[in-house]
């Protein structure tokens, strides 16, 4: 752990210099390392999940961040918001996902999470998982979006 990286990276992702590139937005090298120790080991190393267990995060938290509910819900599941990153490693891992598996499906107008929108939310965490995951499939059905499966 090199605490300073992580400030930087918290600097830069709270920065949010309009026009930045998203290079910017997180530290590739950092959230490759946090996934891999975090969030691989469940999610798979692409991201693609397990069948009837561990659902995909490719193309789909981009449509879920287009729901205000939704961008909550992303850092609130338990496997995210239970995790031992810290709010600013959270804050990063979640930028490199949605800029690298979700580059499709991730809204022209998202704006990067920071450390501090993740310590405000990211507690308590969901116990109602499946019930709120129901209801944001619903909606984004609703916008026309039938991308996000409801069964994984
Ligand atoms: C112990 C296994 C495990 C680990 C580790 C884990 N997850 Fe998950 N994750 C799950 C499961 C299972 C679900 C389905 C919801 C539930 O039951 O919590 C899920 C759901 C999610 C979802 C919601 C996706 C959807 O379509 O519903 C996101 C986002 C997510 N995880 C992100 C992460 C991130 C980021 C990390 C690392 C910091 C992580 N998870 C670590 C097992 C895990």
């Amino acid at each position: 752990m090199k605490p300073r990286a992580v400030i930087a990276a918290a600097m830069l992702a709270a920065l949010g210099t309009p026009g930045a590139s998203q290079a910017q937005e997180y530290d590739a090298a950092r959230a490759r390392q946090d996934w891999v120790l975090n969030c691989m080991g469940c999610h798979t190393a692409n991201g693609s999940g397990i069948p009837g267990k561990v659902p995909a995060l490719r193309e789909s938290l981009g449509h879920f961040v287009s729901l205000p509910e939704g961008r909550q819900f992303v850092m609130r599941v338990p496997g995210a918001a239970n995790s031992a990153l810290n709010d600013a490693e959270l804050a990063n891992v979640l930028n490199w996902l949605l800029a690298t598996m979700n580059e499709r499906s991730r809204p022209a107008s998202f704006k990067p999470y920071t450390a501090d929108e993740i310590a405000a939310h990211r507690r308590p965490a969901l116990t109602d998982v499946a019930r709120t995951r129901t209801k944001l499939v619903k909606e984004l059905q609703e916008n026309g979006v039938n991308a996000v499966p409801e069964h994984y």
